[in-house]
């Protein structure tokens, strides 16, 4: 629904609406990229992107789902290649969310997407040192001292990894089963932990960020987060 550039502004709370107008006129405000200086123009505050002074203003009501992402689907909002990206999942929403970090195209599990910054930031900043526990099958069955190493740290190309908590939670005939708990959400990192021990990784999911698991989704399925929910994460 289209309103009036001055109040959707002032209902976001940077300001009054008498001062939304003046930044308005000293064309301070844009919509969509482009500055705009005639009051009263209308813009659908779920849809058009409002920037004043270069920030973007949070105009929909902030929503936040915990998505459990299928594999072979692209962590994106969009794939030049035409691939199903995660956000085909959420078209039906009146607001437009975005993934919390990112997993592989071949991993599945938790995901987090969301349209409020402030919690993707808190989410994601590596200073939080959020929880995100996977399952990983790997190739052969990593001894103790393996296990042991992988906790320690490994020494990545992008430096040495922080301690981790890592188990086997089953063994296999060529392959074994692995929980690893991390705080850190470098690219490919358990991937990558994984194959300098060894023990390349055959599958993967990630099962819980925090206190969040995936109870009760199947792949491909979401739900909102529960305001109990929301405020505990704002609490971590
Ligand atoms: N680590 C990986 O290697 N891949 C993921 O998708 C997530 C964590």
């Amino acid at each position: 629904m289209k309103e009036r550039l001055q109040k959707v502004i002032a209902s976001s709370g940077v300001t009054s609406r008498r001062k939304a107008e003046q930044l308005i006129v000293d064309r301070r405000v844009r919509v969509n990229g482009k500055i705009v200086t005639e009051l009263g123009t209308q813009v659908d505050p779920q849809r058009d992107r409002l920037e004043v002074d270069g920030r973007i203003i949070q105009t929909e009501p902030k929503r936040t789902y915990l998505f459990y992402k299928p594999r072979n689907v692209i962590t994106s909002a969009a794939d030049p290649h035409g691939r199903k990206v995660v956000t085909d999942y959420f078209q039906q929403l009146s607001v437009r969310v975005y993934p919390v970090g990112r997993l592989d195209y071949d991993t599945e599990g938790l995901l987090l997407m969301t349209n409020d910054g402030e919690l993707a930031y808190r989410m994601t900043h590596p200073r939080f040192e959020i929880e995100k526990s996977y399952l990983a099958q790997v190739e052969g069955i990593p001894k103790q001292a393996i296990v042991e190493r992988l906790e320690r740290g490994i020494e990545l190309e992008d430096g040495l990894t922080a301690p981790a908590k890592v188990s086997v939670v089953q063994v296999r005939q060529h392959s074994a089963l692995i929980r690893l708990v991390i705080h850190e959400g470098r690219n490919r990192q358990v991937k990558r932990m994984c194959e300098a021990v060894g023990h390349p990784v055959i599958k993967l999911k990630r099962e819980r960020i925090a206190f969040l698991r995936l109870e009760g989704l199947k792949p491909g399925e979401f739900r909102a987060l529960t305001s109990e929910e929301l405020q505990r994460l704002r609490r971590l």
